[in-house]
């Protein structure tokens, strides 16, 4: 069985993504599927995820432990199946760096994948408080569900 491969962008790799990787790998756990994350910008290169992030995370049961690494379009548009933005500013940015629009089908928004929230983009919790993070983490759980049956089904 092929595994699928996905890739989950927010501009810091810090708060986002990190924990949609964290979500995805508990949902995906013991399928063929391989996940990373990656930040748009390089601020935060090999730090581990935001620490308010990592404590919202552990007590939904979820250790976030992936180091930060910025996007690669050389490397990782062609590495990847999936590559999945989190909020609009992330998507154009991924947008345009795919300069011959070769990858433009593996592109989509996180919450594309939403099941019962209705939203749009996930929001930067970065400079807000704790609720934030708790939103975050909402819609996260809502649509790896629902990407997890899309990857499913193929
Ligand atoms: P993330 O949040 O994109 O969800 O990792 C942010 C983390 C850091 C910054 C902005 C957003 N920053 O400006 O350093």
């Amino acid at each position: 069985m092929k595994t699928t491969k996905i890739l989950f962008v927010c501009l810091g790799n810090i708060c986002r993504s990190p924990a949609a990787e964290g979500v995805m790998k508990k949902l995906a756990a013991g399928l063929p599927v391989e996940i990373q994350s990656a930040g748009t910008a390089g601020y935060h290169i090999g730090e581990l995820p935001d620490i308010r992030m990592r404590s919202h995370a552990r007590k939904r049961g979820y250790e976030l432990v992936s180091h930060a690494q910025q996007f690669n379009p050389s490397k990782h548009f062609e590495q990847f199946d999936h590559i999945v933005a989190m909020d609009d500013n992330n998507l154009s940015d991924l947008k345009a760096m795919d300069k011959k629009k070769q990858y433009q089908h593996k592109l989509s928004l996180m919450t594309d994948y939403s099941r019962t929230m209705d939203v749009h983009g996930v929001p930067d919790p970065y400079y807000g408080g704790p609720e934030g993070f708790e939103h975050v983490l909402e819609i996260l759980e809502d649509a790896c569900g629902g990407l997890l049956k899309t990857v499913d089904a193929q």
